[in-house]
């Protein structure tokens, strides 16, 4: 079953909203896909009988056991330690860098140009989260120019060993340790390189904080793990350096693409609905009616930012399906087309696949599903039926560090300039559903990805 692609349809065909695709081997458990809502609810609020299966999930602890790849106990560790580093002054350390990294892409590389096109938008999305994961998560600040300066010891700078990372992790993620050491190709050998020195980065890091004279007050998402590694969490162990480097790895790898992505569709969305953006705009005017960098302070009454984000994690959740299990027999208890409740055997081992895209695209739930209408999100919305962070125990940790940074970005970026999709001579004939068509062909890999979206932008 094709989660992105078939969306809602499988689910109206079927005539319910739980599917049990029963697999033709016969060693191999069932699966339920699930775009009900309240079972949803059911499930993700269940954690011990509904658990993550983590040996989908093995491949991410190469870095070290991680507060993504694990369960129960550990989980548990790592989650204690972790949710405390994504507090009130991270939100705001991650407000005031983001508007400096725009601020920064306006004046030295946009300057004085009318017009930038960009033949893809995530060349504009990508090095913007990486910088703000960069200075907000790493404790490390980065600059659009070049920085020339290398630190001694170093092969790359810091800059070059997260951007180098972030292009190959995939590669270092599915490759033995000992072919990628052999270095057979020019991208296995990067990959290790970058690696390599991010670890080195990472270590120094952790060195210069545990010994400094005084102690610096830092906010960085890295600076609050290990903090929190530091003491003790109810007589159990502290994390050790190398579950100390996982887990910090892991929210580059949960929320680079994740973010970037997220990005671009709005960036697209706004294009493709001018008058949407026109809205934002004003919104955007009445509480900075002036030239001057928003506050964090001023992040609540950008209230209509959010519902921009929130429909457009509604119709493109770069996360389209969460798998779970069934620890025990249990039963999920949804509806069928004609409102009969119908009571579904769930039988311990079975796979239990929350699709997100159905739920999203569930016309019980969202009337004109496939219409971009932020105003949706005014007033009752239902909140079931939304969940691109996931939720319960196991929902996104980094929910507000992606909300901070992304209106920061929106509110710098649809003040001084507008959005347009780049026009194209060979596309000229085409109507607004193919152009759309066109921009959101997206593949669904481990995140959504968006293949190719042209934009322009024109100072306002
Ligand atoms: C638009 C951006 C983002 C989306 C859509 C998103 C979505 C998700 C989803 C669906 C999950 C649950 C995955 C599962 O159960 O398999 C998750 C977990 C997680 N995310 Fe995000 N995420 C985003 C940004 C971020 C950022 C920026 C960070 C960190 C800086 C982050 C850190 C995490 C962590 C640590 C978890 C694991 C939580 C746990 O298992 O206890 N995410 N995210
Ligand atoms: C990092 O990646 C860039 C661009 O792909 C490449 O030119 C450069 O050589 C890489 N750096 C190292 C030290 O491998
Ligand atoms: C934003 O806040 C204003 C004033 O508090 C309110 O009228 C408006 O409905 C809110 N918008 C959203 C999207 O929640
Ligand atoms: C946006 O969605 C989040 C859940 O991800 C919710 O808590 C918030 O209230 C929503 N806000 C608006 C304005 O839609």
């Amino acid at each position: 079953m094709n989660i992105w692609d078939r969306k809602y349809r499988d689910f109206e065909e079927y005539g319910m909203d739980i599917i049990s695709s029963v697999s033709v081997l016969p060693e191999a458990h069932n699966v339920f896909v699930v775009a009900d809502a309240a079972a949803v609810k059911e499930i993700t609020s269940s954690r011990t009988q509904f658990p993550k299966p983590v040996k989908l999930y093995t491949v991410l602890s190469y870095f070290g056991g991680n507060i993504v790849a694990s369960e129960g106990e550990e989980w548990k560790r790592y989650r204690k330690i972790a949710a405390p580093a994504f507090s009130e002054r991270n939100n705001r350390l991650v407000w005031e860098e983001t508007v400096k990294i725009m601020a920064d892409l306006f004046e030295n590389v946009w300057g004085d140009q009318k017009v930038i096109t960009v033949d893809h938008a995530v060349d504009i999305t990508l090095p913007i989260a990486l910088f703000v994961i960069g200075v907000a998560g790493f404790g490390r600040r980065m600059t659009w120019q070049e920085d020339s300066k290398l630190s001694p010891g170093h092969k790359m700078t810091f800059k070059e060993a997260l951007h180098n990372f972030s292009l190959d992790f995939f590669i270092k993620l599915t490759t033995p340790d000992w072919l990628l050491k052999l270095g057979l190709t020019e991208r296995m050998k990067r990959a290790n390189l970058a690696f390599q020195e991010l670890e080195q980065y990472m270590l120094e890091m952790i060195h210069a904080r545990r010994y400094a004279e005084e102690k610096e007050e830092r906010y960085d998402l890295f600076s609050g793990l290990l903090d929190a590694s530091e003491e003790e969490f109810d007589g159990e162990a502290k994390l050790t350096d190398r579950e100390l480097l996982g887990n910090i790895f892991i929210f580059l790898l949960a929320g680079h693409e994740t973010t970037a992505h997220t990005l671009c569709f709005t960036f697209g969305l706004l294009a493709l609905y001018p008058e949407q953006q026109e809205k934002l705009y004003r919104h955007i005017k009445s509480v900075i009616p002036d030239d001057r960098l928003p506050t964090y302070q001023e992040m609540n009454s950008l209230n209509e930012s959010i519902a921009v984000f929130n429909e457009t994690l509604r119709l493109f959740p770069p996360v389209i399906a969460v798998p779970k299990y069934a620890a025990e027999d249990t039963t999920l208890v949804t509806t069928d087309s004609s409102g009969n409740k119908v009571v579904v055997p769930i039988p311990q081992g079975s796979g239990v696949t929350l699709s997100i895209a159905g739920l999203h695209y569930n016309p019980r739930n969202w009337e004109d599903p496939y219409a971009f209408k932020p105003e949706r999100f005014h007033g009752d919305w239902p909140r079931d039926a939304f969940l691109p962070f996931s939720a319960g125990a196991r929902a996104c940790l980094g929910r507000r560090f992606f909300e901070t940074e992304g209106i920061a970005i929106l509110t710098m970026l649809v003040s001084r300039y507008t959005i347009e999709i780049k026009e194209e001579p060979e596309f000229a004939g085409e109507t607004f559903e193919e152009r759309k068509e066109r921009i959101f062909h997206l593949k669904g890999g481990l995140t959504l990805t968006p293949i190719r979206m042209p934009l322009v932008f024109k100072r306002r």
